[in-house]
This record gives structure tokens, C-alpha cells and sequence, in this order.
């Protein structure tokens, strides 16, 4: 696993739990060390939520091994990226990926926003690169979309699904464009959420109160944008609009500034909530 923020850390989890021996690898030993964090407050969640003990944590974590070289990966036969949404560091990581594991693995990416034919198109191997796209929180959200492009092998989706399902997690395939399926669907309804707090239609409390009260979806969109990251919604719905031009996929003005300022949620501490 290469990058270890929310979801990489999240997935990190999810392989673990699910029995897989995982190398986690971050650029620093600060990141390193926020990805180790991360990790262990989930797993902690998760032993006082009842759905872990304390004893299959620590076997959990024995299966994790943290590292700051991506030379650790040699071994791997299944690497997953989640690391910045910008394709010169996807395309750093991919070269690196090409470089260090077998001919036969598979390299998956956790993007939310870039192309996978394009993020594949930068390694040797375009036929076994995928799009295994996570929802977050990881170790929680059911959805895997499986990611295939016009030049993924038939037997990659296979091993890409199989994988999905022995994580206990519901894959579903999906054509690459903009935004995949949940999130063609899904970022938009934050987008407008962002729009009528801008016209001040309602405060922040009543918008999510409407959806949480209303429609009984677990959380509001504003604390939704919040858990997910401004940036990667803001990322979203850019390449929605470069892929449709169509005005149902402008970014809300405030959402753009917002990034701009570096709210970025719960991740940078405030956005449209305080985290700090
Ligand atoms: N490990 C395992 N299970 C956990 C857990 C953990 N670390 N944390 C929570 N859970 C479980 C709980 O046990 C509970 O399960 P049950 O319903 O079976 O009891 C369930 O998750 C919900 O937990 P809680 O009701 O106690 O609430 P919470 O505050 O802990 O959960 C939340 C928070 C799971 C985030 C919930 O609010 C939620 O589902 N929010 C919506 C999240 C969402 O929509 N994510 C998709 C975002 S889009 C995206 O990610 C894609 C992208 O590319 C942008």
C-alpha cells in the first residue's frame, strides 16, 4: 500500500483484517508515523465498537509491516496506491511500482478523480493496472468499484474482484469516467450543498440536519464534504466538468476558495466544521 493518509491507512486495515500481510509505505517517518496513528484509532474504534477484540488487534497489527522505502515492495503481488490526487506523483509512485515488483503483479489505484487508462498509460504494464476504489471510512463502506480500462486483462478484473470479496466488501465494476458511479452521483449532491450554504438558504446545521433527520442518510453533506476532504471533492467535480462541460458539474465558487484557503476538513482541522 503506497500512501498512507485516511484511506490508504484505511485500506491498510481492511487487507489486514481480512487476513492479508500488507507493507505500508509513506515518503517520511512523519508520515509514517500519522498512517501508524491513524491505523491504531481505527482499530482501537473498532475493538470498542464490538466488531474487533483485543486480541485479533494485535494480530491485525502484527501483519502490518511500515516502511519509507517503496524497495520493500518487492515481494508484492498486489500494490495499491493512494497517494496526492496529481498525476506527476501517481506518475513518480508508477514508475516506481513498475520498477520494483514482479512482471506479473497487479498495481491498482485508489484515485477518485484521474483517469485510470491515463495513470496505466504511465506504466509498462497497462494491462494490468485497475481502478480499486475505496469509500471512506475504509474499513467500514461496503463499495469497491472495480475500475477496468480498455486495456485491463479479463483475468486482472477477475483477481481484482475476488480480492474485493474475500475483504468482505461488495465490488462493482465500473467503466473509467469522470467520477466513476457513486461518485458521478454522489459529489454533485455535495456540490449543491455547498451552493445553497453560499446563498445562505440555511445554516450548515439545517442543511445536514434535513438529510440526516429527513432522509436518514448517517451524516449531512457539509459534515460529509468535511470527512471526505474539500480538495478531493473540489477534484471531483473538476473532472467532471473537463469530461462534460455541463453546468450540473461547476464547483460551487465557496468550495473552490475554501480549498484555496487550505480548509480541507477534517483532515487540515476546519472546514466547514472546526476538527481542531
Ligand atoms: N471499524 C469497524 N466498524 C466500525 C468502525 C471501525 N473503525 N467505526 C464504526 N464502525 C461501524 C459501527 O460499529 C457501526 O456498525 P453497525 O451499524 O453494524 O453497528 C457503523 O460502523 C456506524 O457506526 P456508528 O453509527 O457508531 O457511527 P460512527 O460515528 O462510528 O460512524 C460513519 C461514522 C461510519 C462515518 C457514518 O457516519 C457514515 O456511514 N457516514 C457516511 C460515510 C459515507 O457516505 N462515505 C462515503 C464518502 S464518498 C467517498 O469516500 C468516495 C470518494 O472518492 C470521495
Amino acid at each position: 500500500m503506497v500512501g498512507l493518509g485516511a484511506m490508504g491507512s484505511g485500506i491498510v486495515e481492511v487487507f489486514a483484517r481480512a487476513g492479508f500481510n500488507v507493507t505500508g509505505v509513506e515518503v517520511d517517518d512523519a508520515a509514517l508515523e500519522r498512517g501508524r496513528t491513524h491505523l491504531e484509532r481505527s482499530l482501537a474504534k473498532a475493538v470498542a465498537k464490538g466488531k474487533l477484540s483485543d486480541t485479533e488487534r494485535q494480530t491485525v497489527l502484527d501483519r502490518v509491516t511500515l516502511t519509507t522505502s517503496r524497495d520493500d515492495l518487492a515481494d508484492a503481488d498486489f500494490a495499491i496506491e493512494a497517494v496526492p490526487e496529481r498525476l506527476d506523483v501517481k506518475r513518480d509512485v508508477f514508475a516506481d511500482l513498475d520498477r520494483v515488483l514482479p512482471p506479473g503483479a497487479i498495481l491498482a489505484t485508489n484515485t477518485s478523480s484521474l483517469s485510470v487508462t491515463e495513470i496505466a498509460a504511465l506504466t509498462n504494464r497497462p494491462g494490468k493496472v485497475i481502478g480499486l476504489h475505496f469509500f471512506n471510512p475504509a474499513p467500514v463502506m461496503r463499495l469497491v468499484e472495480i475500475v477496468g480500462t480498455v486495456v485491463t486483462e479479463p483475468g486482472v478484473l477477475a483477481v481484482a474482484t475476488e480480492v474485493a470479496k474475500r475483504l468482505g466488501k461488495t465490488p462493482v465494476a465500473v467503466t473509467d469516467r469522470a467520477g466513476f458511479v457513486a461518485n458521478a452521483l454522489l459529489v454533485p449532491y455535495l456540490n449543491d450543498a455547498v451552493g445553497l450554504y453560499e446563498r445562505k438558504l440555511a445554516s450548515r446545521e439545517e442543511i445536514d440536519g434535513a438529510i440526516t433527520k429527513a432522509v436518514g442518510l448517517p451524516m449531512g453533506p457539509l459534515a460529509l464534504i468535511d470527512l471526505v476532504g474539500l480538495d478531493v471533492c473540489l477534484a471531483v467535480m473538476d473532472v467532471l466538468w473537463a469530461e462534460f462541460r455541463t453546468p450540473r458539474y461547476a464547483a460551487a465558487p465557496l468550495l473552490r476558495r475554501m480549498v484555496a484557503a487550505g480548509l480541507l476538513g477534517r483532515k487540515s482541522g476546519r472546514g466547514f466544521y472546526d476538527h481542531s
